[in-house]
Formats: C-alpha cells, structure tokens, sequence
C-alpha cells in the first residue's frame, strides 16, 4: 500500500505518484503476450513524458512512439535506443523531419502524400536514406469516445487503403525513401476487440499485396489503444489482443510493433489533492481542493471519470462535486459522487491519472504545475523518489520576464 499521506506531506500538494513497479508489471505482461512472434514494445510518450518514466520503460527494453521532436528528444534523453524510436503525427516540420533524420530512427510514420513528398525532398538533400512506415486508416469504428477516436474516413490521421498502396509503390521507387513499416491506429481507451481484429486484417492483407509488388514489410505497427478500468470497464485481456492480431497474420514474417500510452501508465498514477473548503450553495454541495482542471483536464475536457477517495474519512457519504479553484465552472476533477464529510486539509486520492494527466497539464491561472513522485519496491519495502520538482512563479515567469 502506498503512503499517501506520507507523500503528501513530504511533498506537498498537488502531487503526481506513479507506482513503478505496476507500470513494469503492465510492461512485461504485454510483452510476454506476444511472445510468439518478434515484437516491439514502443511506448506512447505522450500518455506521460516524464523523463524518469520513460528512462523506466526503456530499461525493460520499451521503444519510444514520438508526435514530435521534442518527444524524440525526451526519448534519446532517457536513453532510448535509436532503432527503436517511430515518429508519427499528421503535421510533421521540415525541421523535425530533418532532425529525425539525423538521428536516424527506426522510421518516421508518413501521414499524408504531402508528407511523403516533404520527407522524399528532405532526405535527397541530406543525401540520406530514410526508413519510413505509412499510416494507413482502415476505416473502421473504434466505439470509444469520439475525441480519442482515430481510424475513421472522418478522422484527419493516416492515408486510405488506395492512396497507401500508391505511396508504397512510390517509396519502392525512390532513391532515399525505404518502407519497411506499415501502420494503423484507431483510436484510444479500445474496449472491445472486434474493432482492433478487422482492421489488422485489413492492414494484414494489404501487407500480402504489397509483397505480391515486391515490397516487402517488415514492421506490423497496430499502434495503441488499449483500454483501462477507470471505472467497471469490461477490458480487452492483453493476451487475447496480442492472439486477435496474430491470428490476421498467418504467412507473413513480421515483426509486430505497438504503441501503448494508456495501459502501460494510466492506472499506476495517482494526484493527491488537499481539500482547502466545503461549501454548499443551495442544494448543492462542493468540496474545494488544491487541484484543478490545469492540473487534471480530462475530466472537463472529456467528462473522463476519476475515482476519487477521501483518505481516512468514515461515516456517511453524500453526492459532491470535487472542483478546483480555477475561475471557470467546467473547472471540476468529478461530479455527483458520494463522498463523507470532509475538512480543511483532508486528502483526496484521485485515481487512474498516469495518463494524459500531467502531460495534459497547464500554467492556467498561474498555478505552477505539480511534483511528479516515483514509487517503487526496493528490498521490500515502498521507496519514493522525486522524478519532477514543482514549478515556482519563477518557472512561470522565466520566457517573459526579461522583455517587460
Ligand atoms: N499511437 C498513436 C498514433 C496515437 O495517436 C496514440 C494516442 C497512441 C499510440 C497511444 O494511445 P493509448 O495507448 O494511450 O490509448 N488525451 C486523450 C487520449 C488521446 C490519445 C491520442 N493518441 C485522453 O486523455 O484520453
């Protein structure tokens, strides 16, 4: 059991905890459920990009999936192995494209012709090659939240199956361009299976055309997705995910690649809040703590469901909103939940938040953005270490106060 109060008095409040020893967990059980086969685990660095966590992963062996250049150089950073680092994203710098380049990463994931086109232009003038995979949507619903929903004709991510296939002949016949990769994503917090089996069928038998032309794929990236219980969730068992897709790919020698954010670190972290005031208005009663949506935003940005406990509280629990002192009224961490009694001080555990949850954070109201703690097994008992200090209104301040 981990110490919260220690930890919140050690560190104060707000405060990011991240269970270390669960996220290896979570790690080594995906991993082993792909044991049948070559695999590559590329962890999703925007789900928590805390440098600590990466480095975490990467030491069990993980490879990194980057959305921009500077979640490569978190990657590289944390030391993570080159041949181990993919770049997606629809909206890619000449800049970024050059650097991934230089750095000489396993493959940049191509978005669009456009971007084909740019990367092709790039490389001739560096006068080097470059591996690249396509994201290839294969149209398919997800039915996850449509924000976190990706794979759709609808969505803006990836190429069709047609144009995927013209891209691919295209980069056989380049000079700088080698595919070696191909790849799908359709979408996040996946909860069912039939959605992730169609289109790793699809996705498989465009790999069969494309040898049929003589090119040959040699990474299979089903991108990430996997679901977590946040609430009673019925969720996809990794075994059972890791047998869906490897059931699509009978024939083909591929090595298979995933991109999981969510299910490697989502349930391992938790914020702790202190309340700061009850107060009811009319009817309605709120429980005001040092957290807020700057500190957590899925909540009013999604209506995300936290659990949230009151530590060492008993007696009888009545509905509350749990909100933050931000001045906006979306600015809430739950709604409607019954919780006891609370006073000035008690703390609050919210749960499920090593996902999106720092990451997604801002300076919103000039409130500097919490302390990042590490737990972890050592010798049998819990250890904690400081993996990012707290940001003061000299952090704030610091891009802008030299041109007052
Ligand atoms: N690969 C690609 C190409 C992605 O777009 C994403 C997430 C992932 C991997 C990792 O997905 P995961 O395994 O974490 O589901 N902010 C939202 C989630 C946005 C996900 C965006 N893409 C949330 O808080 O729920």
């Amino acid at each position: 059991m981990i110490d919260f109060k220690k930890l919140a008095k050690k560190y104060s409040t707000p405060l990011y905890v991240y269970d270390f020893d669960y996220i290896k967990e979570r790690y080594l059980d995906l991993k082993g459920a792909f044991k049948a086969r070559k695999s590559l685990i590329c962890y999703a660095v925007k789900a928590n990009s805390n440098l600590s966590v990466i480095k975490h992963l990467v030491d069990l062996g993980a490879g990194c999936d980057c959305v921009s250049i500077g979640e490569i150089r978190r990657a590289f950073l944390a030391g993570a192995k080159k041949y181990k680092i993919i770049f997606s994203g629809v909206g890619k710098t000449d800049e970024e494209i050059r650097e991934a380049i230089e750095r000489d990463i396993l493959m940049i994931n191509i978005e669009s012709e456009g971007e084909f086109e740019r990367i092709e232009e790039i490389s001739q003038n560096m006068q080097k090659e470059v591996r690249i995979s396509i994201r290839v949507n294969p149209d398919i619903d997800p039915k996850t939240h449509p924000y976190i929903s990706t794979g759709l004709d609808e969505n803006k991510f990836g190429v069709d199956i047609d144009t995927a296939k013209r891209l691919y002949i295209k980069a056989k016949n380049s000079k700088f361009i080698e595919p070696i990769g191909i790849h799908f994503h359709i979408g996040s917090q996946l909860t069912e299976l039939e959605p992730i089996k169609e289109a790793s069928l699809k996705i498989a038998n465009l790999v069969r055309s494309l040898k049929v032309l003589d090119i040959d794929i040699k990474f299979f990236d089903v991108g990430g997705g996997l679901g977590i219980r946040y609430k009673d969730e019925e969720l996809i068992k990794p075994y059972d995910y890791a047998q869906a897709i490897l059931s699509t790919l009978s024939g083909l020698d591929l090595t298979i690649v995933c991109e999981p954010g969510r299910f490697l670190v989502g349930n391992s972290g938790y914020l702790l809040t202190k309340v700061l005031y009850e107060k009811v208005n009319k009817s309605k009663r709120f429980i005001i703590v040092d957290a807020a949506m700057n500190d957590l935003i899925r909540p009013s940005l999604y209506k995300a469901f936290h659990e949230v406990e009151v530590l060492d509280k008993e007696g009888e629990k009545n509905r509350a909103d749990v909100v933050g002192p931000v001045c906006e009224s979306g600015d809430f961490l739950a709604k409607d939940v019954p919780l006891p009694k609370t006073s000035h001080n008690d703390l609050l555990v919210v749960k499920s938040v090593g996902a999106y949850g720092f990451t997604m954070s801002s300076n919103y109201n000039t409130r500097p953005r919490p302390a990042e703690v590490a737990v972890f097994r050592e010798e049998e008992v819990l250890a904690d270490r400081l993996i990012r200090r707290r940001e003061t209104f000299e952090d704030l301040i610091a891009c802008e106060k030299d041109y007052l």
